[in-house]
């Protein structure tokens, strides 16, 4: 086992600019890296890169002590699953596990305990003498695992292993996956496009970014923020790490910092305006304009006990099963809102409703090219006082750790 260090990589193909502009990025020995970004970022670019299937312009990359940039892929220790999973369709499947290692000479009771052992982890005991063609697509996603396993690598690299299997395996197979990490300890670094493999299986994200509208490539392939997945969701250091991390994504609006009742507070508009906590009132200025960021899971219908301070017009109600994606009319905006069907009954499109946002979900961000972030009002902390108060979001969060955990221990 070992850790990762890439010190500022960066990766040309040809005379383009560069895709990977200056990597700098620590991995742990042993854990668990999701790498997310948009299409055509370079996140497959990296994983080559690291495997040494692709050269690198200039910097360093160290695996465990050993710089690495010059040794062949075969000698790097490293095995690498990809999204198309590439199984031999002339070999069994414990010819196809087995292949790697015949290649590399290693001596046959070792392969066959090897590959036993494998095949026992991922329940492929019974598939063993079947061809590729006789096995589902979650299976032989398995193999493909199987096949990374057996070599005992220092480093996993999966490039979008489950893109190509349906819901209902991709959740079965991401608690395969972490499941595997938890047996073998090994580091892993892992890309998706899917928010909830990567808010679950990560020890820490990093984020990637892509070209965008308004400047094209010029801030295309750095890394934006490396973090837990709660630090990446609570204090996102800019609005593309904010936008690209939670789904929905957060919702933007231009507002105007102003003192109202000797206390500052989010002007938007007609009289809205939300109020502060200390970290973001300290950190702006009276008439400062500026960006707020709100998730759509943490705005709640107002009442009694919430006054409203957002006050818009139902567009369109989408009904997703318990919850539902509300999108209103906010002024010349649009504004997206994640709430419980039940609360919704008396609601219909068109209707004025009030909103309550609480300071605490508050982010605000400059109107710097970059959109730094200026400060996060810190998420609501504690015990929720009742079922009205619970923050939904990490109360849906908490409920896919916590069912994957479930799956886990019940499958061990
Ligand atoms: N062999 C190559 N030659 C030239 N350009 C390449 C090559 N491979 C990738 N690129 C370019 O590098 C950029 C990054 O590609 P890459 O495949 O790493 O993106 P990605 O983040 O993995 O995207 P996706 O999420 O769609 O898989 C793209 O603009 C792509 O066109
Ligand atoms: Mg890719």
């Amino acid at each position: 086992m070992a850790g990762l260090t890439l010190k500022n990589i960066i990766k040309r193909y040809g005379n383009a600019e560069p895709t990977l502009k200056g990597i700098n990025l620590d991995i742990r020995d042993g854990e668990f890296l999701v790498l997310v970004g948009p299409s055509g970022c370079g996140k497959s670019t990296l994983l080559r890169s690291i495997a040494g299937l692709e050269s690198i312009t200039s910097g360093d990359l160290y695996i465990g002590d050993r710089r690495v940039n010059d040794v062949h892929p075969k000698d790097r220790d490293i095995a690498m699953v990809f999204q198309s999973y590439a199984l031999y369709p002339h070999m069994t499947i414990r010819r196809n596990m087995a292949f790697g290692l015949e290649v590399r000479k290693m001596p046959k009771d070792e392969i066959d305990r090897l590959v036993a052992e494998a095949s026992q982890m991922l329940g492929l005991d019974e598939y063993l003498d079947k061809l590729p063609k006789m096995l589902s697509g979650g299976q032989r996603q398995r193999v493909a695992m199987g096949r990374a396993i057996v070599r005992r690598p220092k480093v996993f690299l999966f490039d979008e292993p489950l893109s190509n299997l349906d819901a209902a395996l991709r959740t079965q197979m991401r608690v395969e996956i972490r499941r595997l990490h938890k047996k073998l300890k090994t580091t892993i670094i892992y890309v998706t496009h899917d928010q909830v493999e990567a808010m679950t299986l990560a020890d820490r994200i990093a984020v990637l970014s892509g070209r965008d509208k308004e400047n094209g490539t010029k801030n295309a392939g750095y890394l934006q923020q490396v973090g837990t997945p709660l630090e990446l969701f609570q204090r996102p250091v800019n609005k593309f790490v904010a936008g690209f991390i939670g789904s929905p994504s957060m919702n933007f609006l231009d507002a105007k910092i102003e003192v109202r009742n000797g206390k500052k507070c989010v002007a938007l508009e007609g009289w809205d305006a939300i109020d502060l906590t200390q970290e973001c009132a300290d950190a702006v200025k009276d008439g400062q304009e500026l960006c707020l960021g709100i998730r759509p899971q943490d705005v709640i219908l107002a009442d009694a006990s919430h006054p409203a301070n957002m006050h818009v017009k139902v567009d369109v109600i989408e009904t997703l099963g318990w919850e539902c994606h509300v999108h209103f009319k906010y002024g010349e905006h649009q504004f997206l809102a994640v709430i419980e069907a039940q609360k919704l009954a008396d609601i219909k499109e068109e209707q004025e409703v009030g909103l309550y946002v609480a300071p605490e979900v508050v982010h605000l961000f400059n109107h710097d090219e970059h959109g730094t972030a200026i400060a996060h009002g810190g998420g609501l902390k504690g015990e929720p006082k009742s079922s009205n108060d619970a923050d939904p979001h990490f109360t849906a969060l908490n409920e896919v750790i916590a069912s994957a955990s479930d799956e886990i221990s019940d499958a061990n």
